[in-house]
């Protein structure tokens, strides 16, 4: 499998819109100044095309906001402007017909880039409070085994940057992440007396352990736009030969995000220390779970993921460690009741 980066991806479509608008601004351009302005059949082309400035700037405005559309609005005026001095020179009641149309390119530009700026900035904060709730599910949990996230948000990461690879892009890596970042949610629904057992469990409370991939995969029901995610979190536990857990999935019918999931989860369970096993080195993973593959793990995801070079897993690693924000009750209350609760806290210490 060839791995592919979304760099070139994102900067080819850059490429390519930016292309699309510079070649609607020449065309329109070439026409408009082609058609003749005097009074011929043709002439309602030339208006027509006139007006036709107007989607070069919206386009730029939903692409590139409000920054986009003036600079679209500005490549107009250079070819436009032209137009009006010598094919319409000296006649002043056209000259501020045309004139007017600078109004209406620009007043364009401003409004169509600012409602877009708006409207993508109110979708980023709804996105923002979906994913935000998500994370509070997962700290729910957390908070109940005494976990940190550390383990979900770096899965989720680790699971991303796989999915990069595989150009697995836009919505379904999205729905990958979250459902890597929720895999164990449905552990809520398994009882303390399991869940929190030192001891081995018995084959009774295993049974009841293995239904969490079900539980999580239900509680994602009342949650919207987490159906691609509830499928990594339904078939989390499967293994590629059919030995996993709750469907004994074999190969292609374990959903891509699960056998994703299968081997990060892996790989950050072998290099974290846990109270059962001490963490081994990233290079001593690699081969365990290269060693699996066909087994455990799907071999062309392996084949992705033993081709990302260690610092790169570090790195993954580190950022969230330093991205980690856990705000207290202090930090939320007003200065004031802020600054005497930590004086309080720092005399009691
Ligand atoms: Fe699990």
């Amino acid at each position: 499998m060839t791995i592919h980066t979304t760099e070139p991806l994102n900067t080819r479509k850059r490429r390519i819109r930016i292309g699309v608008i510079f070649f609607a601004v020449a065309l329109i351009a070439l026409g408009h100044w082609r058609t003749p302005v005097a009074p011929h059949w043709l002439h309602g082309m030339h208006i027509l095309l006139r007006k036709s400035f107007l989607i070069p700037i919206l386009l730029a405005a939903v692409w590139y906001n409000l920054r986009g559309a003036l600079l679209a609005a500005l490549a107009i005026s250079f070819v436009f402007l032209p137009h009006v001095l010598i094919q319409w020179r000296g006649q002043v009641q056209e000259n501020a017909n045309q004139f007017g149309e600078f109004v209406t390119i620009w007043g364009s530009a401003v409004l169509a880039g600012w409602l877009v700026g708006k409207e993508k900035s109110a979708l980023g904060k709804l996105s923002q409070t979906h994913e935000g709730a998500l994370v509070a599910l997962v700290r729910a949990l957390d908070a109940r085994e005494h976990n940190t996230q550390l383990h979900s948000l770096r899965v989720r990461a680790f699971a991303e940057h796989i999915a990069k690879g595989m150009g697995i892009d836009g919505d379904a890596r999205m729905e990958l992440a979250r459902g890597a970042l929720l895999h164990d949610i449905g552990k809520i629904g398994v009882p303390d007396s399991i869940l929190l057992k030192k001891g081995p469990l018995t084959s009774g409370e295993w049974r009841i352990m293995r239904k969490h991939p079900e539980i999580g995969s239900r509680i994602l029901e009342s949650v919207p736009y987490t159906d691609e995610a509830a499928l990594v979190v339904c078939a989390h536990h499967e293994k590629y030969d059919g030995t996993g857990y709750p469907r004994g999935l074999k190969g292609d019918e374990i959903p891509v995000g699960a056998r994703i999931f299968a081997i990060v989860d892996a790989f950050d369970a072998l290099t974290s220390d846990r109270p059962y096993q001490s963490a081994v080195t990233i290079a001593e993973a690699v081969e365990t779970i290269r060693n699996d593959a066909g087994s455990h793990f799907d071999p062309n995801v392996v084949a992705v993921f033993v081709s990302v070079p260690e610092e790169k897993w570090r790195q993954i690693a580190d950022s969230i460690e330093t991205n980690d924000f856990d705000p207290t009750c202090e930090a939320r209350l007003p200065g004031p009741i802020r600054r005497r609760e930590v004086a309080r806290l720092e005399e009691s210490n």
